[in-house]
């Protein structure tokens, strides 16, 4: 299983070394994932852990005052990039289209995208998750060739179900999961509230491939117990 740790904007400089001497700490046969924010990545030393972004440019490197380049990322050795996390969708109002590009910009540097897809609440009550959910994927996804597109990691991460607490049951899960797999030959994670609590439950969903840990990501101890029940 795959267990991806997203940080999104937390952790400053010493915090975060001592952060990462914890995670190495941590014993599991799962692959682990590590998305710091940008600024902590070069000081991720491990061995165990596999290095991440939370987000690249759209563009090449150049004259884009802010961002970060795959180009960049790669010659911090970062292996895999979360791609339209919903916060980012949200406040940055990152696009389907500009998701695809980025997608494009990271496989020009073999960087595997993680990326993020899910309904909000209202999506959900009006009946809208699925068409939501392949709107986001076909976009992202279609133009590429298939080697490419059977390596993006597709993470379903419900809107309503991030930093809440609420989980959908494992029939909803189940149900997405498998519509996002009778449309893509890709490994599939779950994430939204996750934690070591509620993964026993999760993990009866045959369908999830992974999860992806906000909240959770940022407490090694709990996710030794994750990883220990998993
Ligand atoms: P959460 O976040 O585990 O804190 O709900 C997951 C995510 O946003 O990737």
């Amino acid at each position: 299983m795959i267990v991806a740790l997203n940080n999104k904007c937390n952790l400053g400089k010493e915090e975060f070394i001592k952060y990462v001497e914890e995670l190495n700490n941590i014993k599991t046969t799962h692959q682990m994932i590590l998305a710091p924010t940008f600024i902590n990545i070069p000081n991720v030393k491990t061995t165990t852990l596999d290095l991440a972004a939370q987000n690249v440019s759209s563009d090449t490197n150049g004259a884009h005052t802010g961002e970060v380049s795959a180009e960049q990322l790669k010659s911090y050795n970062v292996k895999y990039c979360i791609v339209g996390h919903s916060e980012r969708r949200d406040k940055q109002k990152e696009t389907n289209e500009e998701i695809k590009l980025k997608i494009e910009k990271l496989f020009d540097q073999d960087i595997i995208p993680i990326l993020c897809c899910g309904e909000t609440k209202e999506e959900r009550l009006d009946g809208k998750e699925k068409e939501i959910i392949e709107e986001e994927l076909s976009i992202a996804l279609d133009s590429l060739d298939e080697e490419k597109k059977n390596k993006v990691i597709i993470a379903y991460e419900p809107i309503w179900s991030i930093g809440t607490g609420l989980i959908p049951t494992n029939e909803q899960i189940e149900e997405i999961n498998n519509f996002i797999k009778s449309k893509y030959n890709n490994k599939v994670l779950y994430g939204g509230s996750a934690n070591d609590s509620n993964i026993d439950e999760l993990k009866k969903c045959s369908s999830i491939d992974g999860y992806l840990l906000g909240g959770l990501s940022l407490k090694p101890s709990n996710l030794q117990d994750f990883v220990n029940k998993l």
